[in-house]
C-alpha cells in the first residue's frame, strides 16, 4: 500500500534499541531526536539527526515545542506529563501537531492481577499515563496511538536489550536449567518491528487519526507465538556453533514440582518469585507486528540479536 508523504518526526527515547531501529528506518524523514542525551553516530553512516535537549521529568518549561509528528519511545509516565505541560503552556504549538504515537507495554494488561508490590505499582503508574495522554490529545482533537509492546529483544546500530541477551547469558553459564514443563506461550518482538509498526502509524496517523474504527491503544508482538521451552532452543540455535549457550541443558520438570521448588524465592524477593512462575504463564495474544505492516510474517529470533 501506498503511504502518504511522511510529516516531520519528533523522537524520544532515540537511545533506546527501538528508537535506534526507528532512526535507521526513518532514513528519508524529516527527524529530529528530542532527549537527555543525543544518540550515538549512526552505525550505517551519515550525519547524526538534529538533537533538541529535552528533560522529560524536568517541571519547569518545555525545553523545546516540536511540530510534525511525536513518536516516543521513552518511558510513558514521563511522557505523558510532558505532553499534558506542552498542550497547557503552548496551545498554538500543540494545536500544529499531526499526531502522536507513544510506547507503554503489555505490562499493563499481563501484570494487571499481580501479587507484589512493584508490579501492581508499574500497572497503575503505566494506566495513570495512557489515561492522562488520551485525555490530553482526545481534548485537543489530535490523532494518538499508544503500543503496548509485549517482550522487546534484539540489536540495532550499538544498542541491545537487556531481557533476551540476559537469559542467553544464563544459558551460557547453566548447565541446566529446569522448566515448569514447556513453560507458557510468548510472542517477543524485535526491536526493529517495534520501530517499523512505529513509523508505519506516524505515515497513516494524519490521514487516518480520526478513524474511529482504529483503536488507540494497540497491544502488540512479534509474528512467532512459542512456548518458553521453544523461545530458549530457538535462542541457542541461533548463536554461533562452539558458543557455549548451547550446551545447557532445558529441563522440563513437572509445573507443581518446579513451584515447590522455587517457593524459597518468595523470601528473598517476591517479584523475582513471580517473575519466576510468571515463566508458566501465557503471556502472548497480542497483535503481530507483520498484520499491520502488511508483510510477511518473521520467525523468531529476528536478527540481529544482542550478543
Ligand atoms: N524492554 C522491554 O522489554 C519493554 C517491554 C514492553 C514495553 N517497553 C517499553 O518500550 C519502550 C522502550 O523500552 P526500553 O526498555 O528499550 O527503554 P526504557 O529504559 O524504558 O526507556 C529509556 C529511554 O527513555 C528515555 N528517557 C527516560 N527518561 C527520560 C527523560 N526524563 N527525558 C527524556 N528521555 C527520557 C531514555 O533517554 P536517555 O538517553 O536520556 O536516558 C531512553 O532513550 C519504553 O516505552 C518501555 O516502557 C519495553
Amino acid at each position: 500500500m501506498a503511504l502518504p508523504a511522511p510529516a516531520p518526526i519528533t523522537l524520544f527515547g532515540a537511545t533506546t534499541p527501538s528508537g535506534q531501529a526507528l532512526m535507521e528506518l526513518a532514513r528519508g524523514t524529516q527527524l529530529v531526536v528530542a532527549g537527555r542525551r543525543p544518540p550515538q553516530s549512526p552505525a550505517w553512516g551519515g550525519d547524526p539527526p538534529p538533537f533538541l535537549p529535552c528533560d522529560l521529568d524536568h517541571a519547569n518549561g518545555l525545553g523545546m515545542a516540536p511540530s510534525g509528528l511525536l513518536v516516543s519511545f521513552a518511558p510513558i509516565w514521563s511522557f505523558a506529563p510532558w505532553v499534558a505541560r506542552y498542550a497547557s503552556t503552548d496551545p498554538l504549538g500543540f494545536a500544529s501537531l499531526q499526531g502522536v504515537i507513544a510506547c507503554s507495554s503489555s505490562s499493563v494488561i499481563t501484570k494487571r492481577f499481580a501479587a507484589n508490590g512493584f508490579d501492581r505499582g508499574l500497572v497503575q503508574r503505566l494506566r495513570q499515563a495512557e489515561e492522562q495522554l488520551t485525555l490530553t490529545c482526545a481534548a485537543h482533537g489530535l490523532p494518538l496511538r499508544i503500543l503496548a509492546p509485549t517482550l522487546i529483544y534484539g540489536q540495532a546500530g550499538p544498542l541491545g536489550d537487556r531481557n533476551l541477551s540476559k537469559l542467553r547469558q544464563l544459558l551460557r553459564r547453566l548447565p541446566l536449567l529446569p522448566l515448569p514443563g514447556e513453560g507458557g506461550l510468548r510472542q517477543p518482538i524485535h526491536c526493529r518491528q517495534l520501530a517499523a509498526v512505529a513509523l508505519h502509524l506516524a505515515h497513516l496517523l494524519p490521514s487516518s487519526g480520526g478513524d474511529h474504527a482504529q483503536p488507540v491503544h494497540l497491544p502488540l508482538g512479534g509474528d512467532d507465538t512459542l512456548t518458553y521451552a521453544s523461545m530458549l532452543r530457538r535462542l541457542q540455535d541461533a548463536t554461533e556453533p562452539g558458543d557455549p549457550a548451547r550446551g545447557c541443558r532445558l529441563l522440563a520438570l513437572p509445573p507443581r514440582l518446579f513451584q515447590i521448588l522455587a517457593a524459597p524465592l518468595l523470601l528473598l524477593s517476591p517479584k523475582f518469585f513471580e517473575a519466576v512462575l510468571r515463566m508458566g504463564a501465557d503471556l502472548a495474544g497480542f497483535t503481530p507486528a507483520h498484520r499491520i505492516l502488511g508483510a510477511p510474517p518473521e520467525p523468531f529470533p529476528v536478527l540481529p540479536l544482542a550478543p
